[in-house]
């Protein structure tokens, strides 16, 4: 919750990607093991290439959700993402920190489970 005393944000928005990776064969999974990593460079790289200095890209270790992964997540607004592809990253970048909109397909709800995705992705 804000407070009145806050001082502004220092970034307009500010995006963690999980690029936690675990060994071959555990059980949660790790985003880094499904493309994290690439697909941050590429969000890195095409918020440069737009000029988006007020956004924040940021690596983050364990998002704690796992078996949802990849997972972002967006501040200030507490927005998270699931995403697979570029194609995914790019209507983020599009939708959300350029438009201000969200991209509905791709939305985690704070109640979702592996099988909920499932039911959203079928
Ligand atoms: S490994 Fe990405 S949320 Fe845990």
């Amino acid at each position: 919750m804000l407070h009145l005393s806050d001082p502004p944000a220092f970034y307009r928005l500010h995006v963690f990607l999980c690029t936690n990776r675990r060994p071959e064969g555990h059980p949660r999974g790790s985003c880094a093991a499904q493309g994290s990593e690439s697909l941050r460079n590429y969000l890195k790289a095409r918020s440069k290439e737009l000029g988006l200095g007020d956004v924040r890209i940021n690596s983050a270790g364990c998002l704690d959700r796992c078996e949802l992964g990849p997972t972002m997540v967006i501040y200030p607004e507490g927005v998270w993402y699931h995403f697979r592809t570029t194609e995914d990253v790019e209507d983020i970048l599009q939708t959300h920190l350029l438009g201000g909109g969200r991209v509905t397909r791709l939305l985690l709800q704070p109640t979702d489970t592996p099988e909920t995705r499932r039911q959203v992705e079928a």
